[in-house]
């Protein structure tokens, strides 16, 4: 499978061929363009592979369909999430990125779709970055997350992902056996100078200097 335009709309930026690969997620109503910034201030230098989400919500790109705001169509979930591993799988190919670690770096809808990759495809991510997640769906068994390290961002007066739910994902990942650095910050939904901080730091302790 190559993976396509019309598969999924993306854009793929070499980087340095021995790093780990950024795979970019945005939130509802972003685009692929979105967070480059953000990942190349993270990691510059490192390959970028950033993809836009196939659903759309009153004109708004999306990762999967919701129901309501927190409520997700965990039919329509499923099966996006199987869609994008594939589409993944094939981009790993097509840009040769060989076994390089592939690290997602999501936020909001971007970070629930890489929560539900973990939980439902471990095998496509090493790594992630969720800014402002929460719990995408309870599987019935929890998978095998040993050596994935993942950094969670919470903000603690987030009014769209609840505490308690981010907690609870944290603990699922944990209890999957992820190497999770969890932090609930004083934050709210939206993003601020010190998540890019936060990620920096992690990112170098996790893969080296950057
Ligand atoms: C979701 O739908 O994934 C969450 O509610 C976050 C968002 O508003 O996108």
């Amino acid at each position: 499978m190559n993976a396509t335009e019309a598969d999924f709309k993306h854009i793929f930026l070499p980087g340095d061929a021995d790093r780990p690969v950024l795979l970019l997620l945005h939130g509802t109503g972003g685009d692929e363009n979105d967070l480059v910034p953000l990942g190349q201030a993270v990691a510059p230098d490192h390959a970028i592979l950033s993809v836009r989400g196939r659903v759309l919500e009153n004109g708004m790109p999306r990762f999967f369909r919701r129901l309501a705001e927190g409520v997700f169509d965990l039919d329509d979930l499923k099966f996006r999430t199987d869609e994008l591993a594939d589409f993944i799988t094939a981009a790993r190919d097509e840009y040769e990125i060989g076994k390089r670690p592939l690290v997602a770096l999501g936020y909001s809808n971007g970070a629930n779709i890489a929560a539900s990759l973990f939980l439902k495809r471990p095998e496509v991510l090493d790594g992630a970055m969720l800014l402002r997640a929460m719990v995408p769906f309870d599987p019935d068994e929890l998978p095998h997350l040993q050596g994935k390290k993942i950094l969670m961002l919470t903000g603690m007066m987030d009014p769209i992902i609840p505490l308690e739910n981010s907690k609870k994902l944290a603990g699922m990942l944990a209890d999957a056996g992820a190497d999770l650095d969890f932090r609930a910050k004083p934050m709210a939904h939206g993003l601020g100078p010190s998540d890019l901080t936060d990620m920096q730091s992690w990112f170098t302790a996790a893969y080296g200097t950057i």
